[in-house]
């Protein structure tokens, strides 16, 4: 078994050590930004994030990441203390200090801010929100596709933490990974509450059968942005794509599988719980499929 990768493996960039940061309004360098132990990202999770792909100067698909933002804010009560013009503002703020120009990627996390006590309840949050922008130089390399284990960690139903939500906290997830690494795999792939295949702790899940391609209902998954891009491009070029209830049997089964993210765009996998996928290499739908998101994302920008 070769080491594990993970599909947010990037060359290493000696430049990233050199970064500058935003952080509630001020550019800093990655040494000076720091928060408050009494932040409630860090004490509690309690917060949301966004995670963004410069391309040629341009942010990929910047109004939908917006409004997962934004929406994702409201459904927490969180007042990000800028509107949407101010937040694209403070990405092009840092992405000038950095002078980035395209393979960069964002990390915008926004927390509830420094709590006056160390406890969890929200109204000790009085100082405002805590808004901070990391931003890397970032091309994804990966050494081969990735290796899936499947994990007894679900994505539970909408009614407790809802798995839609781009939250801080990540700890179903994080838990998910550990338990996929110690079974030999890179990534978990992670069932919904009735058993069906759903997504990975990290990305949404493909599979393509015979021609077709399927993913989830999306009714437990994150509402990733890459998701319904890569449904569109295959409506778009008359590729048969399925939202649908799918099990362990059709995913072993599958030709090809591949992830979907910001960060990856399309990343294949090779093996699932010991299974090899197809080849165990890239087929050539999710190749295909790659070559259409990629046109798509130059026409967006
Ligand atoms: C659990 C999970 N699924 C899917 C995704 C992919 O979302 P997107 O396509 O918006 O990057 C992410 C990204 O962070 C994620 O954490």
């Amino acid at each position: 078994m070769t080491e594990h990768v993970t599909t947010h493996q990037a060359e290493e960039d000696a430049r990233n050590e050199d970064i500058m940061i935003f952080l509630n309004g001020r550019v800093v360098p990655k040494a000076d930004a720091v928060v408050s132990v009494y932040d409630s990202g860090f004490m509690l999770g309690d917060g949301v994030w966004e995670g963004l792909r410069l391309y040629e100067g341009k942010w990929a698909f910047l109004e939908e990441h917006m409004d997962r933002l934004f929406e994702a804010a409201r459904a927490i009560d969180l007042d990000i203390g800028l509107d949407r013009d101010g937040m694209v503002a403070a990405l092009e703020q840092t992405r000038e200090a950095n002078q980035m120009k395209t393979d960069a990627h964002a990390r915008l996390m926004v927390t509830r801010g420094v709590k006056t006590r160390p406890f969890q309840h929200p109204g000790l949050s009085q100082q405002g929100p805590t808004v901070t922008i990391i931003m890397e130089h970032s091309r994804p390399s990966l050494p081969r596709p990735i290796r899936l284990a499947t994990v007894p960690h679900i994505r539970g139903l909408p009614m407790t933490q809802d798995p839609k939500l781009n939250s801080h906290s990540k700890l179903n997830c994080i838990l998910a990974c550990i338990a996929a690494e110690k079974a030999g795999a890179d990534e978990a792939l992670m069932l919904d509450v009735n058993g069906f295949v759903n997504t990975t702790n990290a990305c949404n899940f493909f599979i393509v059968r015979k021609g077709e391609v399927w993913t989830s209902t999306g009714d437990y998954c994150m509402n990733g942005i890459t998701r319904p891009k890569v449904v569109d491009v295959c409506r778009a070029d008359g590729i048969p794509v399925f939202e649908r209830n799918y099990s362990l049997v059709d995913t072993y089964g599958a030709d090809e599988a591949f992830l979907t993210g910001t960060f990856g765009a399309q990343t294949p996998v090779g093996e699932i719980d010991g299974r090899v996928i197809g080849s165990g290499e890239m087929g050539e739908m999710t190749q295909h499929i790659r070559g259409l998101y990629k046109k798509l994302v130059e026409e967006s920008i």
